[in-house]
Order: structure tokens, then sequence, then C-alpha cells
């Protein structure tokens, strides 16, 4: 199985003190951002402005997860801000082939989203343009939500069509994931795995952030 990575989603952190949540969780691998439109997702979170300052305040690679509406206009300018991967949802996007070829061009990874009532096969081939597959767990929206076991199917056939060699991917996965049930996304075949309130609910996000891959492991 391929090494566990963690992306604490900032969506849990103090947003007024942004910059020392980051530095909070300077041991993850990736830092997840939660870009919500109030129009593709019932809720409103942060923007462009944002992310350009998180990336001159973190080293960590930031982890765009676009939950809005008309991704195809707004997704190559987090990439251009200096985001690592910039995931779009495919219920959202109009041509997420081109999207993807943008997202690469501006130097990030393309990420491909699907909300957990979106079956996975037709998107197969799809994926080829994508570097990162993220499933989410949980209807997208909020934070604090009970992670989704039946999801896991298109988990494991994502990891299946890696392993088989016919994609090469990231397989995340997002929404509810903590101590409890990481072991079972990780069984499936995830290899990152997004925490929002498991890590900054925690006493200690960072020690938090270790356990979590620890228990990835496992
Ligand atoms: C939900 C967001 C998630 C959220 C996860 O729509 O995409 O990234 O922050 O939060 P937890 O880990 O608390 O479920
Ligand atoms: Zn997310």
């Amino acid at each position: 199985r391929p090494e566990p990575m963690i992306a604490p989603s900032i969506l849990a952190a103090d947003f007024a003190r942004l910059g020392e949540e980051a530095d909070a969780v300077d041991n993850a691998d990736w830092l997840h951002v939660d870009v919500m439109d109030a129009h593709f997702v019932p809720n409103l979170t942060l923007g462009l402005p944002v992310v350009q300052s998180l990336r001159k305040a973190t080293a960590l690679p930031l982890d765009c997860h676009l939950m809005i509406d008309d991704p195809d206009r707004w997704a190559p300018g987090y990439a251009e801000a200096g985001a690592a991967n910039v995931t779009i949802h495919v219920e959202a996007a109009r041509d997420p082939v081109q999207v993807a070829r943008a997202i690469r061009a501006a130097g990030a990874f393309a990420g491909l989203s699907v909300k957990p009532g979106t079956p996975l096969e037709p998107y197969l081939e799809l994926l080829r343009e994508f570097d990162t597959l993220l499933v989410m767990t949980v209807e997208p929206g909020f934070g604090g939500q009970e992670f989704m076991a039946e999801v896991l199917p298109k988990v494991r056939l994502a990891r299946e069509q890696v392993n088989a060699g016919h994609l090469r991917l990231f397989v995340e996965v997002d929404g509810g994931v903590g101590a409890d049930t990481i072991e079972a996304a990780a069984e499936a075949g995830a290899d990152v795995f997004v925490a929002g309130s498991a890590v900054y609910g925690a006493d200690d996000p960072a020690r938090a952030v270790d356990a979590l891959r620890d228990r990835a492991r496992a």
C-alpha cells in the first residue's frame, strides 16, 4: 500500500489566525483548503485572495477543494496562485478535460471529486486527465459530519484501477475521517486523508496528524 498522506482541513481552523493554524500542522503532507460558494453547496467559506495569502504564509502544499459552480472559470486561478493540487467537482464542471489541462498547464496537480451519490464508473476514462481523485465521504458543505462507509467501494475501484496500471492517481477521502474511520478508508485503498475536526478539534493538532498517519499505516 502507498504511504499515507494527511491533509488537515482548515475549514475546522480559526479563520482569523490561518497562518498560525497552518504552522500548527507543519508535519502534515498537504493543507486542505475548502472553497465554497453558497451555490454548489449551501455554505460559504473563502476564495482566491485567502489562498494567495496562505501561499505566502505556509510551506505546506495547498490542496484546494473547489465546491463551487463554474469551476471551468475559476479553477486555473487557484493553480496560478500556487496551489499544489486543485480539485473540481465532476457534478459542477462543464468541460472537465479542458479544466484539468488548464490546471496542469498552470503547474498544479488536477483533482476530480465525486459526491457520495455520484458513481465512479462513468468517469474512469476521464480520470486519465487527472492526478487526484477525491471521494467525498460526506455530503460536501460542512465539517463535523459522520463518515459514510457505503462510499468506500468507489475508493476500492479506484485503487484497483491504479494497481492494475490503468490509472495514476492519488486516491483521497474527505469527510468524517478520524481515528475511528481512517483504517477502513486506508484498507479500501485511499492514500490521502483529509481531516478537519479530527485534527483541529484535538488539543495537539500536530500529534493528531501523526496519530492518524500511524493508524492509516496499520
Ligand atoms: C466538507 C469539506 C471537508 C471538511 C471535512 O464539505 O470538503 O474538507 O472540512 O471536515 P471533517 O473532517 O470535520 O468531516
Ligand atoms: Zn474538502
